[in-house]
């Protein structure tokens, strides 16, 4: 063999685009299985109890029919956001089934971001999008901010956004208007541009900005408008324009209980209203701290840094925060602007409770810093990796045997506790206690454990 790099690089690209082709493939042919869920499990996402969700299914003619796999009647997402709608139809507080901003209620944006690889970003990001919607019906807005795409395949595939997204297709760099025209050396999307930027998934209510190789080219453009300083726009500032462009014509106009008319659900209301707006953006990093990154998180009103515990990870950490923490002196003092106004949190990940060192590490943590840290945190698990080799959340895994379901349900119930504790953080008051009983289980455990 020679040692001919761009050869060997070639051929290499040939038979991984080969390979995407098949995922492709599976996954549309698949269309996207998703877990159907029960009446038991409906209940619990809607917050009400069983016998209220049979008997109001009893008395309504357009309580979803389901599908009954043996015994069991199921339900998909899409049912279950209908529920939603004819529950919010007849509520005394609406608001309770569809978790909607109201046109006076701002826009939060919550990055997921860490300088490493690997710290479990993307799946929290992805199960949190997720959970927002299984829980609270919010309207979810996932941007890709990773070349190396994987918060979009996480979303790829199904009726929604039934391929991986080319070249062509419009990624952040694009809604940042990052891209020179031939008047301007970026671009200012109008507000219907940017929203069509939006892509529809399987999920009812949450839309993608997709990543793919060309998501790098963020980069490049940040470098070129840095170094020709174009008047009217700093260099930090493309993503948060853009986002507030976006936010400004499309504020909330339709209200929960506004979705049901003699006793049925409006669908095509329904399916306007899941577009009309959103109810939070959240973005997915590149590990890396670039000017691009940086345009992210100056776009952001929250933070939380998944980060695993390992000696040389808090390392990576503390070089990560301390960057950051140089870029956002360097910005504020050359401009009053807020920048991540609300909760910002560093969120423990792939924890290893067999391992002592981590759990000191945390105890640690959140001895220095206890505001900082939250005390839920994602523990290592082996049944991830049954969903990811499906390219799939725990929160639409089907499992087939008894002993992965058992897996998976214990993963979701640690990823239920992390989101609800991160709902606590951001949206107060909307918690269900998923993190307090969370947190009491695990500290029993730990304390019969030693
Ligand atoms: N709690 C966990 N237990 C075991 N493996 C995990 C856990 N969380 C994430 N992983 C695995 O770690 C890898 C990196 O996760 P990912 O979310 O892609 O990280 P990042 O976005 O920070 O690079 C993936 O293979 C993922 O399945
Ligand atoms: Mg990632």
């Amino acid at each position: 063999m020679s040692g001919n790099l761009e050869q060997f690089l070639t051929d290499l690209s040939r038979g991984l685009d080969k390979a995407l082709v098949s995922v492709n493939k599976e996954m549309t042919l698949r269309n996207r299985v998703q877990r159907k869920w029960s009446m038991r499990q409906c209940a619990r996402f809607l917050n009400v109890g069983v016998p209220y969700l049979n008997k109001f299914a009893k008395q309504n003619d357009d309580f979803p029919a389901g599908e009954y796999i043996g015994r069991e009647r199921v339900f998909t997402v899409q049912e279950l956001m209908h529920m939603r709608a004819l529950l919010a139809g007849t509520a005394k507080r609406p608001y309770d089934y569809l978790a909607w901003r109201k046109p006076e209620d701002p826009l939060p944006v919550i990055s997921f971001a860490s300088q490493k690889g690997g710290t479990a970003k993307s799946l929290s990001a992805a199960h949190f999008a997720q959970y927002l919607s299984l829980h609270y019906g919010m309207r979810v807005g996932v941007m890709d901010a990773d070349p190396q795409s994987t918060i979009t395949l996480y979303f790829v595939g199904g009726e929604g956004l039934p391929q991986m997204p080319t070249e062509d297709t419009a990624s952040m760099v694009d809604f940042a208007g990052l891209f020179q025209s031939d008047d301007a050396p970026y671009t200012d999307y109008d507000a219907e541009i940017l929203d069509s930027f939006f892509l529809k998934t399987s999920w009812p209510g949450v839309r993608l900005v997709p990543a793919h190789g060309e998501t790098s080219e963020g980069e490049i453009q940040i470098a070129r408008l840095v170094s020709e300083r174009p008047k009217g726009k700093s260099f930090y500032r493309y993503l948060r324009d853009a986002i507030e462009r976006w936010r400004d014509h499309h504020t909330p106009q339709t209200a929960p209980n506004e979705l049901v008319e003699d006793g049925k659900v409006n669908r095509a209301k329904l399916d306007a209203a899941l577009s009309e707006t959103l109810d939070c953006i959240i973005i997915d990093y590149q590990p890396a701290l670039t000017l691009f990154q940086l345009n992210n998180v100056v776009a952001s009103t929250s933070l939380v840094i998944p980060q695993t515990m390992k000696g040389f990870d808090i390392a990576t950490l503390a070089t990560f925060v301390n960057g950051l923490l140089g870029m956002l002196q360097h910005i504020l003092r050359n401009e009053r602007i807020e920048i991540g106004a609300g909760e910002n949190v560093l969120l423990p990940t792939i924890v290893q409770r067999t391992n002592n060192q981590d759990l000191n590490q945390i105890a640690n943590l959140l001895e220095h810093c206890p505001a900082e840290i939250l005390p839920v945190f994602y523990l290592r698990s082996d049944s991830i990796a049954n969903a990811s080799d499906v390219y799939q959340s725990v929160y639409e895994y089907q499992a087939d045997t008894p002993g992965k379901r058992k897996g998976i349900d214990r993963f979701i119930e640690n990823a239920d506790a992390v989101n609800d504790a991160l709902v606590d953080r951001l949206w107060p008051g909307r918690a269900r206690g998923y993190a307090t009983n969370w947190i009491e289980a695990f500290y029993e455990d730990d304390e019969e454990g030693n």
